[in-house]
């Protein structure tokens, strides 16, 4: 089975750096024509802005052409098609498939019945392994370094997969995390229980404002509505934080505000003209770690 991007986990620390350091080279360096005998196929289950489109142009500055669809109700799926049989074809035309797909474990599953690597774009709750290496190498960035950072995680820590994933990458490098959250959405038990069989110290609470001194990066997540059963439950929680500019007077200097967007009102506009603001640079960041993954999997770097 060729080697795919399902979990974070299944990529080594010495591999994650890798990626990282081949990142930066393509930073320099936006263009590098070395996959123009491949195909990328995209397929999107599920809406996407960034992750789609970073993908695309990223295969594109490679010399790759890109396949797919962005609305799988334009595909056989709406006719019944499974999902292994749309793999199955998928991997004839492709010489690798980035996918994103609402169910947890779903990527997985397509990387076992696909004979191409496959990259996890994003299942349900689960994980989002790509925005986390973009994490990484933004943290690395803004921090001159991965290793003892103070990471403050806020918002919908249940349902955001980003959070899940950054969680087990930054186990690497010796983090001290805060999770802020209202009670519903608190980190599930199963991240809680990783960090503590690693020795990885946390603290919780729901106060915004509580440890925002001591912060190095403050990771600001969306309440996913689209995994609420319960539209009530949504509405109690949805407007729950709001950071705003007057709120990072006594932050440190170097205090970086990352979010893997889209945000809604969680982070006001008003932060955006700060010097703390960095999520539309990490975004940008995208396309080079996504660069430096296709080019890894395909055995190019
Ligand atoms: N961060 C992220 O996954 O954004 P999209 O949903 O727009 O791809």
């Amino acid at each position: 089975m060729p080697k795919s991007l399902i979990s974070i986990q299944d990529f080594t620390k010495e591999e994650i750096l890798h990626i990282l350091d081949v990142a930066e080279e393509f930073e320099k360096n936006k263009s590098q024509t070395f996959l123009s005998d491949k195909v990328i196929a995209c397929i999107f289950f599920e809406p996407s802005t960034r992750t789609r489109l970073s993908f695309e142009t990223a295969s594109n500055r490679l010399g790759a052409r890109v396949i797919g669809f962005s609305d799988a109700a334009n595909t056989s799926v709406r006719k019944g098609e499974s999902l292994k049989d749309t793999i199955k074809m998928v991997s004839n035309y492709a010489d690798l498939i980035v996918m994103r797909h609402p169910i947890e474990g779903s990527a997985r599953y397509a990387s076992e019945v696909a004979s191409v690597p496959v990259i996890n774009a994003g299942d349900g709750a689960n994980q989002h392994p790509t925005q986390t290496l973009l994490d990484l190498y933004t943290i690395r960035q803004t921090q001159g370094r991965l290793d003892k950072i103070d990471i403050n995680m806020v918002g919908d820590l249940k349902y955001g997969r980003t959070v899940h994933s950054l969680l087990q990458a930054m186990s690497h490098f010796s983090p001290t995390f805060t999770f802020t959250s209202p009670q519903e959405l608190m980190m599930p038990k199963e991240y809680k229980e990783f960090l503590d069989e690693k020795g990885i110290p946390y603290k919780e609470t729901s106060d915004l404002t509580q440890h925002l001194d001591t912060t190095d990066i403050l990771y600001m997540t969306r309440i996913q509505q689209e995994r609420f059963t319960d539209p009530m439950e949504y509405d109690k929680v949805k407007n729950v934080y709001s950071l705003n500019s007057s709120m990072l007077a006594n932050v440190k200097p170097n205090m970086k505000i990352l979010h893997p967007l889209p945000r809604l009102q969680e982070i006001a506009e008003d932060v955006d003209d700060t010097p703390h603001a960095y999520y539309f640079k990490q975004a940008e960041n995208g396309m080079y770690v996504r660069m430096a993954i296709i080019s890894y999997l395909l055995g190019k770097r």
